[in-house]
């Protein structure tokens, strides 16, 4: 059952190098499953036009996220301390953000990365890691070659992964019988109270709540155990899970599920008014642009983010309302936004050249910029910012 129609979009993270350049188009809508209780998208996008050689994303942008990262890892040592030689699995390592920290304290692990960008990265960073995407078959090579693994853990990667119910397998069949796996993903229940509608794009396929993962983990003799927010992509949520046992779960499962049933996310009712609460913060925001346009205002973007994809695309927002973008990856800096052709330029453009405007694309970074930005707003400069409600500030 449908729930949200954001209509033709381009891929999120395909930062096109000339606007001439012919790109790929898909329907983007999202739709809710009363069986199964997931929120997933409707028409997918194969795997390899998303996660291959040239994927813009590097995790390791973010002070903030490093910081996130640091911590995960120490949580993993933690849990594997005084097990004899533990083997540790990450999905989708990225540049080995998180990773590298486990290598330097000598854990044996593995790194499960497709792009071979940010896998390349990886492996400079000291990281032992393999150019696949993780499967049930993957799994089996695997455990073949390294044996079990006491942890398999993966950051917003599993949401990624259309073919979930073989990483499941996978997961079943990879990990030790006392072995934890734990992923975490943005969280359809913060998604929809803060209306982060932009965190629905193409790699994002499913939008998990404790409600959906309980059931999908079960499929695969797996149990749920135990869920912790994490304040990160903007709300997100960590889910942990074993194999089923006769233990007890966690109070914080059962609180969560309480509220996403309160919250009807196990009905079709509570996705009522979401694609209305999407269409007014579009219309408010591009009524912004086009008055302070008006008024012979610029506007630049800060943080050509994919999720701004979303947003600028199905806002219809392009060049003739933002100058351009500016972002600290090398690799999107001289390219422009998929679909809407906005230029994107180096952070150093955004210091040298004042814009009285900037549209905030990357929010979930909110508080690092803000505290980056602090000369720009003294000046007289102003951030936009549309989550959860258009401001100014
Ligand atoms: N964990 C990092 C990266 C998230 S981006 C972070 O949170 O910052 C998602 C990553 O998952 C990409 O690097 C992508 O290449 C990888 N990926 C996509 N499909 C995958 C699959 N089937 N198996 C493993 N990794 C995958
Ligand atoms: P990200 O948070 O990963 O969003 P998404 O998952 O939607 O792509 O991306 C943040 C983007 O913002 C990334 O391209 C880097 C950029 N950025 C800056 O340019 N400056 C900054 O200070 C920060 C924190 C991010």
């Amino acid at each position: 059952m449908e729930i949200l129609s954001l209509g033709r979009m381009p891929i999120a993270n395909a930062f096109i190098s000339a606007v001439e350049k012919k790109e790929y188009f898909y329907d983007l809508s999202v739709a809710f499953c009363p069986e199964c209780l997931m929120v997933q998208l409707r028409d997918c996008v194969p795997p390899e036009m998303m996660f291959n050689e040239d994927y813009a994303y590097f995790s390791s942008i973010s002070k903030a996220m490093e910081e996130h990262f640091r911590e995960m890892a120490d949580e993993i040592a933690d849990t594997v301390s005084g097990k004899p030689s533990p083997f540790i699995v990450e999905l989708g390592c990225n540049d080995g953000i998180m990773l590298k920290h486990i290598s330097r304290r000598g854990i044996r692990h593995l790194g499960i990365e497709p792009s071979a960008n940010v896998a390349a990265e990886a492996a400079r960073n000291g990281v032992n890691v393999i150019g696949k995407f993780f499967n049930a078959e993957t799994a089996r090579e695997i455990r073949n070659e390294y044996g079990p693994a006491d942890v398999i853990c993966g950051a917003n990667v599993m949401c990624h992964i259309e073919d979930i119910n073989s990483v499941f397998e996978g997961a079943e069949l990879l990990l030790r019988d006392d072995g934890v796996l734990f992923f975490e993903d943005p969280y359809l229940y913060d998604i929809l109270r803060y209306n982060s509608f932009d965190q629905i794009y193409d790699e994002h396929v499913y939008y998990y709540s404790g409600l959906s993962v309980s059931r999908l983990a079960r499929r695969h003799r797996l149990m749920l155990f135990d869920m912790k927010p994490q304040d990160v992509h903007g709300g997100s949520m960590r889910y942990y899970i074993r194999k089923d046992s006769a233990e007890s779960v966690s109070d914080a499962v059962k609180v969560h599920l309480k509220n996403e049933q309160n919250a009807n996310l196990h009905t079709m009712e509570g996705y009522r008014g979401f694609q209305e609460k999407v269409d007014r913060v579009c219309s408010d925001l591009k009524n912004c642009l086009l008055d302070i346009r008006k008024k012979g205002g610029r506007v630049v973007g800060y943080g050509a983010t994919s999720k701004s994809t979303t947003l600028l695309n199905y806002a219809n927002i392009g060049p003739s309302l933002i100058d351009y973008i500016s972002d600290t990856t090398p690799t999107k800096i001289g390219k422009f936004t998929p679909g809407t052709h906005i230029p994107i330029r180096s952070y150093s453009a955004f210091q040298t050249g004042f814009s009285p405007y900037t549209l905030l694309l990357a929010w979930n970074h909110r508080s690092e910029i803000l505290a980056k930005e602090k000369e720009y707003r003294r000046k007289g400069g102003r951030f936009i910012t549309f989550f959860p409600e258009l401001y100014i500030e």
